[in-house]
């Protein structure tokens, strides 16, 4: 595992919107991961005005979603689809045929988890899966204890996740679903580059206990160990605890 120590969250995004560029022009239809929440965007605002200077095509650039909430409708403006195609896709001028993700509002969940794991996989597989992380360590939506061989499947949520999560819901807890699908950690790992960004000091344990902690259910980030091509980029803030 790699870790880069950065100076602030608009120096990692630039580091990391810089790779996903260099992939890019490597492979101009590679399938990038990308997560949600608030850490990414400043990648996704580097990448995008890199894309605006001409220094990279996404023309044939392809998007993988993480993770989803079930039960919202996948037109409502906090569904993960909706947050991606605002935050990622459309500054990015990706369209929604190069988008997978997984159905949240499937009637079988499982049934529908199980088709985003084969999509991916004949997809090609996610060449840089882009991470962000919980206060308690989760990955995608894979809160501690979730298996480290897991697949995509459905999940509840821990009461902590629904409090940090809030604040997209009008600070409202009870407006967060308790139910998400997401990309199981076995899925997560066979990414062929995982990057994982964390800034400030709410995530300093989560860090610590990824980087220098046992590779443990416990903090699901830790099976970062396992891959043979993980980079984890931090601020100062975050790191503080290393
Ligand atoms: C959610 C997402 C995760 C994300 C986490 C941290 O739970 N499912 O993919 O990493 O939030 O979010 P933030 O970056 O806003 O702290």
């Amino acid at each position: 595992m790699e870790v880069v120590i950065v100076p602030d969250a608009a120096a990692g995004g630039e580091l990391i919107a810089e790779a996903m560029a260099q992939l890019l022009r490597r492979k101009p239809d590679a399938l990038l991961g990308v997560a949600t929440g608030s850490t990414p965007l400043p990648v996704y605002q580097a990448l995008a005005a890199k894309v605006r200077a001409g220094a990279v095509d996404t023309s044939r650039a392809r998007i993988a979603q993480l993770d989803e909430y079930v039960g919202l409708p996948a037109d409502h403006p906090e569904s993960y689809r909706s947050v991606l195609r605002r935050e990622v896709l459309e500054p990015l001028g990706i369209g929604m045929d190069a988008f997978l993700g997984p159905d949240g509002t499937a009637e079988d969940i499982q049934a529908a988890c199980e088709a985003y794991d084969r999509r991916l996989a004949a997809a090609g597989g996610v060449d840089l899966q882009l991470l962000g992380i919980g206060t308690d360590g989760h990955i995608g939506f894979n809160e501690p204890c979730s298996s480290l061989a897991s697949r995509t499947r459905i999940k509840t949520l821990t009461e902590q996740t629904r409090v940090d999560n809030a604040r997209f819901f009008e600070g409202d807890i009870e407006q967060v679903p308790h139910h998400v699908v997401t990309q199981g950690i076995g899925t997560i790992l066979e990414a062929r580059h995982l990057v994982l960004l964390a800034t400030g000091e709410g995530k300093a344990d989560a860090v610590a206990a990824t980087v220098e902690g046992p590779v443990a259910a416990v903090c699901p980030a830790s099976a970062l160990q396992l891959h043979p091509h993980a980079t984890v980029v931090v601020d100062e803030a975050a790191a503080a605890k290393l």
